[in-house]
């Protein structure tokens, strides 16, 4: 335990017998300053264990001369200590403390006069010497200087041996404050009474709950200090975009300059329906887990889609349709209802393919490319590089010429606008795409590939219940937006990008984002 919890811990329990203590006492009590124990109570009384009231009240207190006197001896006496029993001149005792006698000539020339009287032993001198008589310590008779008697106490050493006990206002008190032995000095004290939350014994509050209080268990032991809403945060000359919005900006410019145009994002809860069955992804797929997904639980169900599309994505997971046997086992409609916080923004990307299908309805087709950089959850255990929400960007294609290499092309030139020019395709599975490829980039730093987002040709499951007609192709990547960015600005944990610990002076003082292509 610190000492400042022993000082709490004293005060606490005094005031347990106590109505109200005066912390000059309690300071003395503990022989401390005072000054050291307001530290204590601030902490005290904004826990409420106790309350204080300040008052001023004037103290006598000794000035550096009288404490030296108090440490050493004063003036007067050392002179009169240096004085043999045989008595000395005035000349030899000025040579016992070391002051020069200036020649009788040049004595006479004011100025040097002046300069004499100046020096700082002389003066010293001189008043110890004055007081010396004055006090009845020495006498001085024809020139010489003899001792009244032998033995004498230091007076005024003694007296302030006592000064605790002088009383202001006293006539002891104006004497020692003329001698410029001590001073008057107003001093702030407190009243200490207990406060609505006091206890006998100081237990510590933690500013925070930490993740190992939560883990442990100890957070219900544990006292918190409130948080002062109403206290003003520190005031900001400008604002500053993040580093993710940053590159954000630079991502969706290039992508309007690739003819894209930007999809309505503004939807974190999805249904499970938008999210997964409309993507061909069956109900009982590892990823729509509680461990990998957020499921909601007000309203834990979403609205009912259309009744001819929710039946035809049923009939195309139960049974299939264009070539394909489907998933073979019974869709319950219960399921696609579940409201999740979207675990991608191919939820967006879907629902947008309806909106086009319902287009083409009344104006025919058209092509079109959409896409989108928003926020997705996924259920993961946080560590530096994985966090429960991050951002994906993701681009789609409708075209009826479209096609893999087209693709693999729109995929390699955003990457060259971004300076990545050495870029890897490897296949991989998607319930959602086929042929589907994960990207990999070679990382700089790291100096090896890493992966850096996910792509496909969207398949003919998904698409026909959505109502793309058949001649129609869609392809379509999704790509992570907190690994280039924190590549880009070399932060190296993610935690320090977003949550709490973002510093804001590294946002104000980061570059804005300029990706050059090579
Ligand atoms: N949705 C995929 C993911 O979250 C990315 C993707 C988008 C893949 C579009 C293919 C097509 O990783």
């Amino acid at each position: 335990m610190d000492q400042k919890q022993d000082y709490a811990n004293t005060i606490l329990t005094e005031l347990e017998s106590a109505e109200t203590l005066n912390s000059m006492e309690v300071a003395k009590s503990l022989s401390i300053n005072h000054q050291d124990l307001v530290g204590c109570l601030l902490q005290l009384e904004s826990s409420n264990y106790i309350k204080t009231e300040g008052f001023k009240q004037d103290q006598l207190i000794l000035t550096d001369e009288g404490n030296t006197i108090l440490n050493s001896q004063s003036g007067e006496y050392e002179i009169y200590q240096k004085i043999p029993e045989a008595g000395i001149s005035m000349v030899d005792l000025q040579k016992l403390f070391g002051i020069e006698q200036m020649p009788k000539i040049k004595q006479e020339q004011g100025e040097k006069k002046e300069k004499q009287a100046e020096d700082p032993k002389k003066k010293q001198f001189d008043l110890g010497f004055g007081n010396a008589k004055k006090m009845g310590y020495i006498k001085m008779d024809k020139g010489v200087i003899t001792k009244v008697a032998n033995d004498l106490p230091d007076k005024i050493k003694l007296e302030l041996s006592s000064f605790n006990t002088i009383k202001l206002g006293t006539q002891q008190a104006k004497l020692l404050i003329e001698r410029k032995l001590a001073m008057i000095s107003t001093i702030k004290y407190f009243e200490i009474k207990k406060g609505i939350k006091y206890a006998p014994k100081f237990r510590e509050q933690f500013a925070a709950l930490t993740t190992e209080q939560l883990l442990s268990g100890e957070w219900k032991e544990c006292e918190y200090k409130s948080i002062n809403l109403c206290a003003e945060g520190e005031k900001i000359s400008m604002g500053n975009l993040h580093p993710l919005l940053k590159v954000r900006k630079q991502f969706s410019q290039i992508l309007i300059g690739l003819g894209f145009e930007e999809m309505p994002t503004n939807q974190f809860v999805e249904s499970s329906f938008w999210n997964f069955d409309a993507l061909f992804q069956p109900q009982k797929h590892p990823a729509r887990d509680a461990h990998d997904t957020f499921f909601c639980s007000d309203p834990e169900l979403s609205e009912e889609v259309d009744i001819t599309l929710r039946d035809k994505v049923k009939a195309m997971h139960q049974t299939g349709g264009v070539g394909s046997i489907g998933y073979q086992y019974e869709w319950s409609h219960e399921e696609a209802r579940k409201n999740i916080l979207r675990t991608h923004t191919t939820a967006v990307s879907s629902k947008m393919l309806y909106r086009i299908a319902q287009q083409y309805k009344e104006k025919g087709y058209f092509p079109k490319k959409y896409f989108s950089i928003d926020k997705v959850f996924r259920n993961e255990t946080l560590d530096a590089t994985h966090l429960a929400e991050f951002h994906q960007i993701e681009g789609v294609v409708i075209d009826k010429n479209a096609s893999l290499g087209q693709l693999m092309g729109i995929i390699r030139e955003f990457f060259r606008q971004i300076g990545i020019n050495k870029l890897w395709f490897k296949p991989t599975y998607n319930p959602y795409t086929e042929p589907s490829m994960e990207i990999y980039g070679y990382h700089p730093v790291l100096k090896k590939k890493v992966e850096i987002g996910n792509s496909g040709v969207f398949r003919p499951e998904m698409l026909a219940p959505l109502g793309i007609p058949e001649d129609v192709n869609v392809i379509a990547w999704g790509l992570g937006l907190e690994r280039p960015t924190m590549i880009y600005y070399d932060i190296r944990d993610i935690r320090t990008m977003v949550g709490p610990e973002v510093k804001v002076e590294t946002v104000r003082s980061n570059a804005f984002c300029v990706f050059e292509s090579k």
